[in-house]
Protein backbone atom coordinates (compact mmCIF):
# COMPACT_ATOMS: atom_id res chain seq x y z
CA UNK A 1 0.00 0.00 0.00
CA UNK A 2 1.30 3.51 -1.01
CA UNK A 3 0.05 5.72 1.62
CA UNK A 4 2.62 7.65 3.41
CA UNK A 5 3.09 11.43 2.80
CA UNK A 6 5.18 14.05 3.15
CA UNK A 7 3.65 17.18 4.05
CA UNK A 8 5.90 19.85 2.63
CA UNK A 9 7.20 23.40 1.18
CA UNK A 10 10.78 24.90 1.85
CA UNK A 11 8.33 28.18 3.06
CA UNK A 12 7.40 28.38 6.60
CA UNK A 13 4.03 29.14 7.88
CA UNK A 14 2.10 28.18 4.80
CA UNK A 15 0.05 25.93 6.90
CA UNK A 16 1.55 22.83 6.81
CA UNK A 17 1.15 21.53 10.44
CA UNK A 18 -2.43 22.52 10.62
CA UNK A 19 -3.09 20.58 7.46
CA UNK A 20 -1.52 17.83 8.65
CA UNK A 21 -3.73 17.82 11.59
CA UNK A 22 -6.71 18.58 10.18
CA UNK A 23 -6.46 16.01 7.79
CA UNK A 24 -5.40 13.48 10.20
CA UNK A 25 -8.79 14.13 12.05
CA UNK A 26 -10.92 14.06 9.04
CA UNK A 27 -9.82 10.94 8.30
CA UNK A 28 -10.15 9.51 11.28
CA UNK A 29 -13.70 11.23 11.99
CA UNK A 30 -15.07 10.87 9.15
CA UNK A 31 -13.25 8.27 6.92
CA UNK A 32 -12.72 5.74 9.78
CA UNK A 33 -9.00 5.54 9.25
CA UNK A 34 -5.84 4.46 11.21
CA UNK A 35 -3.73 7.79 10.55
CA UNK A 36 -0.18 7.88 11.70
CA UNK A 37 1.59 11.24 12.24
CA UNK A 38 5.18 11.53 12.54
CA UNK A 39 6.49 15.16 13.52
CA UNK A 40 10.00 15.64 12.09
CA UNK A 41 9.85 19.07 13.09
CA UNK A 42 11.98 20.69 16.09
CA UNK A 43 9.47 23.16 16.73
CA UNK A 44 7.17 19.82 17.57
CA UNK A 45 4.06 22.09 16.30
CA UNK A 46 1.82 19.37 15.55
CA UNK A 47 2.57 17.60 18.72
CA UNK A 48 1.24 20.05 20.61
CA UNK A 49 -1.73 20.58 18.50
CA UNK A 50 -2.68 16.90 19.50
CA UNK A 51 -1.64 17.29 23.12
CA UNK A 52 -1.85 19.33 26.35
CA UNK A 53 1.91 20.69 26.63
CA UNK A 54 2.01 18.88 29.75
CA UNK A 55 1.40 15.48 28.25
CA UNK A 56 4.49 16.28 25.45
CA UNK A 57 7.02 17.42 27.92
CA UNK A 58 6.58 14.48 29.54
CA UNK A 59 7.25 12.32 26.95
CA UNK A 60 10.14 14.31 25.86
CA UNK A 61 11.50 14.28 29.01
CA UNK A 62 10.94 10.25 29.30
CA UNK A 63 13.00 9.93 26.25
CA UNK A 64 9.56 8.81 24.48
CA UNK A 65 9.97 11.12 20.83
CA UNK A 66 11.03 10.84 17.80
CA UNK A 67 14.62 12.02 18.70
CA UNK A 68 15.03 9.08 20.67
CA UNK A 69 13.69 6.60 18.50
CA UNK A 70 16.43 7.73 15.79
CA UNK A 71 19.15 8.39 18.56
CA UNK A 72 19.16 4.73 19.34
CA UNK A 73 18.23 3.51 15.86
CA UNK A 74 20.76 5.62 14.10
CA UNK A 75 23.34 6.80 16.27
CA UNK A 76 23.92 3.91 18.65
CA UNK A 77 22.77 1.40 15.42
CA UNK A 78 20.05 0.01 17.89
CA UNK A 79 17.19 -2.39 17.28
CA UNK A 80 14.60 0.48 17.87
CA UNK A 81 11.12 -0.75 18.20
CA UNK A 82 9.13 2.05 16.50
CA UNK A 83 5.64 0.59 18.15
CA UNK A 84 7.22 1.71 21.60
CA UNK A 85 7.31 5.89 20.56
CA UNK A 86 3.77 5.86 19.38
CA UNK A 87 1.10 7.72 21.20
CA UNK A 88 -2.50 6.58 21.18
CA UNK A 89 -5.40 8.43 21.96
CA UNK A 90 -4.03 11.61 20.55
CA UNK A 91 -6.11 14.59 19.27
CA UNK A 92 -9.13 16.58 21.46
CA UNK A 93 -11.71 15.30 18.78
CA UNK A 94 -13.90 12.81 20.12
CA UNK A 95 -15.01 10.75 16.97
CA UNK A 96 -11.16 11.16 15.94
CA UNK A 97 -9.82 8.76 18.03
CA UNK A 98 -8.05 6.69 15.34
CA UNK A 99 -5.48 9.22 15.22
CA UNK A 100 -1.62 8.09 16.43
CA UNK A 101 1.45 10.73 16.75
CA UNK A 102 5.50 10.08 16.79
CA UNK A 103 6.03 13.03 18.69
CA UNK A 104 9.17 15.25 18.46
CA UNK A 105 11.11 17.74 20.40
CA UNK A 106 13.50 20.29 19.72
CA UNK A 107 16.22 18.18 20.41
CA UNK A 108 15.84 17.25 16.96
CA UNK A 109 18.04 20.08 15.60
CA UNK A 110 20.94 18.41 17.42
CA UNK A 111 20.28 14.72 15.97
CA UNK A 112 20.26 15.90 13.25
CA UNK A 113 23.76 17.67 13.64
CA UNK A 114 25.19 14.79 15.16
CA UNK A 115 24.27 12.81 12.07
CA UNK A 116 26.16 15.26 9.97
CA UNK A 117 29.12 15.47 12.33
CA UNK A 118 29.15 11.67 12.12
CA UNK A 119 28.22 11.30 8.51
CA UNK A 120 25.75 8.93 9.31
CA UNK A 121 23.00 10.18 6.31
CA UNK A 122 23.08 6.86 4.47
CA UNK A 123 21.88 4.76 8.26
CA UNK A 124 19.65 7.65 8.58
CA UNK A 125 18.07 6.97 5.07
CA UNK A 126 18.08 2.93 5.75
CA UNK A 127 16.20 3.34 9.02
CA UNK A 128 13.24 5.94 7.56
CA UNK A 129 13.45 3.45 4.64
CA UNK A 130 12.40 0.51 7.32
CA UNK A 131 10.54 2.46 9.43
CA UNK A 132 7.88 3.99 6.65
CA UNK A 133 7.68 0.08 5.35
CA UNK A 134 6.74 -1.13 8.66
CA UNK A 135 4.03 1.51 9.63
CA UNK A 136 2.65 1.82 6.06
CA UNK A 137 1.51 -1.60 6.41
CA UNK A 138 -0.29 -0.89 9.92
CA UNK A 139 -1.35 2.34 9.61
CA UNK A 140 -4.24 3.37 6.39
CA UNK A 141 -1.91 6.60 6.47
CA UNK A 142 1.00 8.00 7.22
CA UNK A 143 1.28 11.33 7.22
CA UNK A 144 4.72 13.05 7.95
CA UNK A 145 4.47 16.93 9.39
CA UNK A 146 7.99 18.36 7.67
CA UNK A 147 9.67 21.66 9.02
CA UNK A 148 10.34 24.30 6.71
CA UNK A 149 13.61 24.52 4.89
CA UNK A 150 15.63 21.24 3.64
CA UNK A 151 16.80 19.23 6.45
CA UNK A 152 19.17 16.40 6.01
CA UNK A 153 16.30 14.30 7.94
CA UNK A 154 13.72 16.11 5.64
CA UNK A 155 15.20 14.88 2.60
CA UNK A 156 15.48 11.15 3.95
CA UNK A 157 11.23 11.65 4.32
CA UNK A 158 11.13 12.68 0.82
CA UNK A 159 13.06 10.18 -0.74
CA UNK A 160 11.10 7.76 1.20
CA UNK A 161 7.70 8.37 1.33
CA UNK A 162 5.15 7.22 -1.12
CA UNK A 163 4.05 11.07 -1.73
CA UNK A 164 4.32 14.50 -1.05
CA UNK A 165 1.57 17.71 -0.56
CA UNK A 166 2.19 20.81 -0.68
CA UNK A 167 0.24 23.50 1.36
CA UNK A 168 0.94 26.95 -0.13
CA UNK A 169 -0.33 30.17 0.48
CA UNK A 170 -1.33 32.13 -2.67
CA UNK A 171 1.12 34.31 -2.88
CA UNK A 172 4.85 35.09 -4.17
CA UNK A 173 7.00 33.84 -1.31
CA UNK A 174 5.21 31.01 -0.84
CA UNK A 175 5.12 29.98 -4.34
CA UNK A 176 8.65 30.81 -4.74
CA UNK A 177 9.29 27.99 -1.71
CA UNK A 178 7.36 25.68 -3.93
CA UNK A 179 9.98 26.41 -6.55
CA UNK A 180 12.78 25.88 -4.65
CA UNK A 181 11.28 22.63 -3.66
CA UNK A 182 10.87 21.57 -7.33
CA UNK A 183 14.47 22.67 -8.17
CA UNK A 184 15.83 20.06 -5.08
CA UNK A 185 13.65 17.34 -6.28
CA UNK A 186 15.32 17.41 -9.88
CA UNK A 187 18.79 17.33 -8.64
CA UNK A 188 19.71 13.68 -8.22
CA UNK A 189 16.82 11.90 -9.66
CA UNK A 190 18.93 8.37 -9.30
CA UNK A 191 18.22 9.22 -5.51
CA UNK A 192 14.44 8.28 -5.95
CA UNK A 193 11.68 11.01 -4.65
CA UNK A 194 8.37 10.53 -3.65
CA UNK A 195 5.72 11.07 -5.80
CA UNK A 196 3.72 14.68 -6.08
CA UNK A 197 0.06 13.87 -4.88
CA UNK A 198 -0.45 17.80 -5.08
CA UNK A 199 -0.36 21.34 -3.75
CA UNK A 200 -2.72 22.65 -1.71
CA UNK A 201 -3.80 26.50 -1.80
CA UNK A 202 -4.17 27.40 2.19
CA UNK A 203 -5.46 30.47 3.47
CA UNK A 204 -7.24 31.42 1.00
CA UNK A 205 -8.53 35.04 1.31
CA UNK A 206 -12.09 34.34 -0.85
CA UNK A 207 -12.46 37.52 -1.90
CA UNK A 208 -9.09 38.66 -2.66
CA UNK A 209 -8.39 38.97 -6.86
CA UNK A 210 -4.47 38.82 -5.94
CA UNK A 211 -5.40 35.25 -4.07
CA UNK A 212 -7.80 33.99 -6.70
CA UNK A 213 -5.35 34.94 -9.67
CA UNK A 214 -2.36 33.29 -8.06
CA UNK A 215 -4.91 30.33 -7.34
CA UNK A 216 -5.56 29.94 -10.78
CA UNK A 217 -1.70 30.20 -12.08
CA UNK A 218 -1.30 27.63 -9.59
CA UNK A 219 -4.07 25.15 -10.52
CA UNK A 220 -3.04 25.93 -14.52
CA UNK A 221 0.50 24.53 -14.16
CA UNK A 222 -0.14 21.02 -14.30
CA UNK A 223 3.08 20.07 -12.97
CA UNK A 224 1.75 21.38 -9.76
CA UNK A 225 -1.10 18.60 -9.82
CA UNK A 226 -3.09 21.37 -7.55
CA UNK A 227 -6.15 20.25 -4.97
CA UNK A 228 -9.32 21.90 -6.66
CA UNK A 229 -10.75 22.17 -2.97
CA UNK A 230 -8.94 25.82 -1.52
CA UNK A 231 -8.31 25.97 2.10
CA UNK A 232 -9.51 29.30 3.15
CA UNK A 233 -8.45 31.86 5.89
CA UNK A 234 -10.66 30.97 8.86
CA UNK A 235 -10.37 31.54 12.80
CA UNK A 236 -12.13 28.65 13.16
CA UNK A 237 -8.82 26.47 11.37
CA UNK A 238 -6.55 28.86 12.95
CA UNK A 239 -8.17 27.90 16.28
CA UNK A 240 -8.05 24.33 15.87
CA UNK A 241 -4.26 24.70 16.48
CA UNK A 242 -4.86 24.78 20.20
CA UNK A 243 -5.43 21.50 21.89
CA UNK A 244 -8.72 21.83 24.59
CA UNK A 245 -8.22 19.64 27.25
CA UNK A 246 -12.51 18.66 26.57
CA UNK A 247 -12.87 16.80 23.95
CA UNK A 248 -15.07 18.10 21.52
CA UNK A 249 -16.64 17.12 18.28
CA UNK A 250 -15.50 17.45 15.07
CA UNK A 251 -18.20 19.67 13.71
CA UNK A 252 -17.35 21.99 16.79
CA UNK A 253 -13.78 21.53 15.93
CA UNK A 254 -14.44 22.56 12.49
CA UNK A 255 -17.27 24.39 12.01
CA UNK A 256 -19.13 25.38 8.69
CA UNK A 257 -16.82 26.57 5.65
CA UNK A 258 -14.09 25.11 7.93
CA UNK A 259 -14.73 21.38 8.64
CA UNK A 260 -16.43 21.09 4.74
CA UNK A 261 -13.09 22.63 3.04
CA UNK A 262 -11.29 20.05 5.05
CA UNK A 263 -13.95 17.14 4.23
CA UNK A 264 -13.57 17.95 0.46
CA UNK A 265 -9.76 18.06 0.50
CA UNK A 266 -9.72 15.03 2.53
CA UNK A 267 -11.92 13.40 -0.06
CA UNK A 268 -9.87 14.43 -2.79
CA UNK A 269 -7.18 12.81 -1.03
CA UNK A 270 -8.26 10.02 -0.59
CA UNK A 271 -9.21 9.67 -4.11
CA UNK A 272 -5.72 10.44 -5.31
CA UNK A 273 -4.24 7.96 -2.93
CA UNK A 274 -6.99 5.22 -4.38
CA UNK A 275 -5.80 6.34 -7.91
CA UNK A 276 -1.82 5.75 -7.06
CA UNK A 277 -2.87 2.44 -5.67
CA UNK A 278 -5.28 0.83 -8.02
CA UNK A 279 -2.31 -0.47 -9.58
CA UNK A 280 -0.62 -2.42 -6.36
CA UNK A 281 -1.57 -5.68 -4.84
CA UNK A 282 -3.81 -5.67 -1.85
CA UNK A 283 -1.58 -6.70 1.60
CA UNK A 284 -3.19 -7.84 4.83
CA UNK A 285 -2.23 -5.71 7.60
CA UNK A 286 -2.42 -6.19 11.26
CA UNK A 287 -4.22 -3.68 12.64
CA UNK A 288 -2.06 -0.41 15.02
CA UNK A 289 -3.33 -2.59 18.51
CA UNK A 290 -2.14 -5.34 17.07
CA UNK A 291 0.99 -4.10 16.19
CA UNK A 292 2.08 -2.26 19.38
CA UNK A 293 0.50 -4.46 21.78
N1 LIG B 1 -6.59 27.94 6.79
C1 LIG B 1 -6.14 28.69 7.81
N2 LIG B 1 -6.88 29.72 8.29
C2 LIG B 1 -6.41 30.49 9.31
N3 LIG B 1 -5.23 30.34 9.90
C3 LIG B 1 -4.45 29.32 9.45
C4 LIG B 1 -4.86 28.44 8.42
N4 LIG B 1 -3.87 27.54 8.21
C5 LIG B 1 -2.90 27.83 9.09
N5 LIG B 1 -3.24 28.90 9.84
C6 LIG B 1 -2.43 29.56 10.87
O1 LIG B 1 -1.22 30.02 10.23
C7 LIG B 1 -0.13 29.89 11.12
C8 LIG B 1 0.94 28.99 10.49
O2 LIG B 1 0.39 27.69 10.38
P1 LIG B 1 1.28 26.39 10.59
O3 LIG B 1 2.05 26.45 11.84
O4 LIG B 1 0.37 25.24 10.36
O5 LIG B 1 2.27 26.57 9.34
P2 LIG B 1 3.56 25.70 9.00
O6 LIG B 1 3.74 25.77 7.54
O7 LIG B 1 3.45 24.38 9.61
O8 LIG B 1 4.68 26.55 9.74
P3 LIG B 1 6.22 26.09 9.92
O9 LIG B 1 6.83 26.28 8.56
O10 LIG B 1 6.76 27.02 10.95
O11 LIG B 1 6.22 24.65 10.33
C9 LIG B 1 -0.68 29.32 12.42
O12 LIG B 1 -0.97 30.40 13.28
C10 LIG B 1 -1.97 28.64 11.99
O13 LIG B 1 -2.92 28.59 13.03
MG1 LIG C 1 4.79 23.37 10.88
Amino acid sequence: MHNSIAVMNTKGGVGKSTIVLALAETLAAFHGKNVLVIDSDAQASVSSMLMTVSSLYKLQSDGATIVDYLHAAVLKDEQAEWPKFIVRNVSDVDDARTVYLLPSDMQLTLLEREVSKESLHARLRVVIASLLSAVRKVFDVVIIDCPPGLSVLTECWLRESDFHVSPTKADYVSVCGLEVFRRFKGLNPEMGFAENLGVIINMKDMKSASDQEYHRWLADNAENNCFTQAVPRMSALQDAANFQTFSRSYLAKYPGAAGASMRALTEELLARLEAANKSAAPASAPSPAAAMA
